[in-house]
């Protein structure tokens, strides 16, 4: 097969692909993540490069405009390879936090970042019992009065361990397990420590492992992951198994945002030749660089990391665990695995301790997943004795209605606009992401940003601020339109009218931070979707949004969302203020409470045995509810009465 080289500026990187590779391949294999809305298809007009030299062949697109065509633009999606070439890649298509626009920025954009988290104090308490736990012990030298072989001794050292018997940090500690290579280790192993060890015990599918047995006490020494492996960004905590402390979170894009946006493109994707290797590949990497990062900065043995708990959708959990996805799209939507038994973390291609472990929070069904377990979880839903909304606000919008008795969620396809992806200049919630937001007289904007860094671009709660505040001062009208008004920082842009937020002079990239008509459009409709689910479930459960005691928003919104402005914005229903609770990343925090507590884990699996799931696409009415939702707040405004619009 013929080989071509190809450069990507301004990286300078240069790879050798095959003949009739397409840019947008040999980009990801150069480790350069460009923007593929579609996942390749042709039609959103992201992945847009420049061909500054060479041949390439590409089929034609709507979405390439006579004036691109002139600028020798193309889609890398569907341009294959046919000479050496030097292609150059804009800011606006590559994934956000990957711009690259001065050198003396480049540290702003590392891979992975601190993010900040709501304070947990709404979630619910659980008992301290780590699915991991070191326990040291001094056992009894063999001798001819007591000749019990290693193995036993040692089985009969961790039984009478006083921590043991306290505790229910391991699961049953009579059929407790280990490994040939433990056992093949041991004779020299206690001889050599003088008989004094440290056993790390894991729990594994309802029984007790023996993960590691080292010399001395370590028992200070052990560490765990927590995990919410979603759609669009991977978000990571680094725990102190001994001390029950958080050491650190990070969040990162999804590498394998490169191959589509949402799920079912990633499903399509895996079913090409190699496509399930790399999606699996591009998780791996995203969730290694996180471990990595934080074990470095805490300077952490990675032996010591003996546990990995991961909440995520469904799909995303299939492609962590290198399982094909075919099914979860094609009717009935089974997906093979919802309750994925505890494995080893390295089968998964996770580098943690070899004999660490790694278990994912069970799943519902195909498009309602282990993070809606971990966030029902977190935020006590289904311990309530009144009846109660839980919305999750990502690329999928799952809703959960219930309470201690029952549990129905469902799941609408809202994409991944408020989460920073596919708008103009929206990004993840970390630092200089503009949180805030009002308009003031003279259109004038204020705002604040996380960390109180210079604005990088527009997080959701940002989005919601800015839609609220723009549709309240006039400068957009209720169909989502940026209206004509004599002001200098309303203009003509490539995507509709545009509304520049912060001037160029004000940003860290340089350039202006803005929003689009086509930006408005991605998020009135992912408002919408998560609207209507809601309406949906309540009314075909038989109640109605003013039964609803408690409504708990979870999503990547970082520390802050101004419930009035979602509201405003046709987001959420129009209830009483006070019945609303933002609670974040629910999805981490829940996979986190399990990490440190085997009763949270035996709830979770409760709380996924017992969660039944309803199919929208099967609901006549959703698609009606949907249409009506498409404006702010909605077509039909009885169903918003407190708002003064
Ligand atoms: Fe290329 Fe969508 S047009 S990824």
């Amino acid at each position: 097969m013929k080989k071509f080289k190809v450069t990507f500026y301004p990286d300078n990187l240069t790879i050798e692909v095959n003949k009739d590779t397409t840019i947008l391949s040999a980009a990801i294999t150069a480790g350069i993540y460009i923007n593929s809305v579609c996942g390749g298809d042709g039609v959103c007009g992201r992945c847009k490069v420049v061909l500054r030299k060479g041949k390439v062949i590409c089929s034609s697109s709507a979405a390439l405009t006579k004036d691109d065509k002139e600028k020798n633009i193309y889609l890398a999606c569907l341009s294959t390879i046919h000479s050496d070439l030097e292609v150059e890649i804009p800011v606006s298509s590559r994934l956000n936090l990957e711009r690259m626009v001065s050198p003396e920025l480049k540290g702003l954009y590392s891979k992975s970042e601190d993010i900040e988290l709501v304070k947990p104090k709404d979630q619910q308490e659980f008992s301290y019992a780590p699915l991991a736990k070191k326990i040291y012990i001094q056992l009894r030298r063999p001798s001819t009065n007591d000749n019990l072989s290693d193995l036993e001794r040692l089985y009969q050292g961790i039984q009478l361990s006083p921590e043991v018997k306290q505790s229910t940090l391991v699961a049953g500690i009579e059929n407790i397990q280990t490994s040939l290579s433990n056992i093949k280790q041991l004779g020299e192993l206690l001889r050599d420590s003088e008989w004094k060890i440290t056993v790390s015990i894991g729990e594994r599918n309802n029984n007790s492992e023996i993960i590691a047995i080292e010399p001395q006490n370590t028992t200070k020494r052990i560490y765990g992951f927590a995990f919410d492996i979603g759609t669009t960004t991977i978000s990571g905590q680094l725990i102190d198994l001994d001390l029950n402390k958080v050491l650190g979170t990070r969040a990162s894009y999804n590498k394998q945002a490169s191959f589509g946006s949402d799920v079912i493109t990633r499903i399509i994707y895996a079913q090409e030749k190699d496509g399930l290797e790399k999606l699996h590949m591009a998780v791996i990497e995203t969730v290694d660089e996180i471990i990595q990062d934080l074990v470095q900065e805490h300077k952490i043995d990675l032996n010591d990391l003996l546990y990995v708990v991961t909440s995520g959708n469904t799909t995303m959990i299939h492609l962590l665990l290198n399982i094909d996805p075919a099914n979860i799209r094609r009717e009935p939507y089974t997906p093979t695995v919802n309750f994925a038994p505890t494995i080893r973390a390295v089968e998964a291609g996770i580098n943690i301790n070899p004999r660490g472990l790694i278990f994912c929070v069970p799943g519902i069904a195909s498009y309602v997943g282990g993070d809606i377990t971990a966030g029902v979880l977190s935020s006590g839903l289904y311990r309530q004795e009144d009846l109660g909304l839980f919305i999750d606000i990502g690329t999928n919008g799952e809703v959960v209605l219930g309470d201690r008795e029952f549990l129905v969620s469902c799941a609408a396809s809202a994409g991944p606009a408020f989460e920073g992806s596919g708008v103009a200049c929206g990004m993840r919630a970390s630092r200089g992401a503009i949180q805030k937001l009002k308009i003031g007289r003279g259109t004038k904007v204020s705002y604040s940003t996380i960390a109180g860094d210079r604005p990088r671009g527009i997080c959701g709660s940002g989005y919601i601020d800015l839609l609220a505040e723009m549709l309240r001062c006039g400068v957009m009208d209720k169909d989502g339109k940026i209206k004509n008004t004599r002001n200098s920082l309303i203009r003509d842009g490539q995507m509709g009218k545009e509304f520049v937020i912060v001037p160029a002079a004000e940003s860290a990239s340089g350039e202006d931070i803005l929003i689009n008509e086509a930006d408005i459009e991605n998020l009135k409709r992912a408002k919408a979707a998560i609207y209507a689910a809601c309406s949906i479930l309540v009314r075909q459960m038989n109640f109605e949004f003013s039964q609803l005691k408690k409504i708990f928003i979870a999503g990547g919104f970082g520390t802050y969302l101004d419930i009035e402005n979602a509201i405003q914005i046709g987001l959420l229903p129009d209830l009483k203020r006070p019945k609303f609770r933002f609670i974040g990343n629910s999805a981490i925090a829940g996979a986190r409470q399990i990490l440190i507590s085997l009763e949270a884990k035996k709830e979770a699996e409760e709380i996924a045995r017992k969660m039944t799931c309803m199919e929208l696409s099967t609901e006549p009415q959703y698609m009606d509810e949907y249409m009506a939702a498409l404006f702010f707040p909605h077509t039909d405004l009885t169903k918003f009465p407190s708002l003064v619009l």
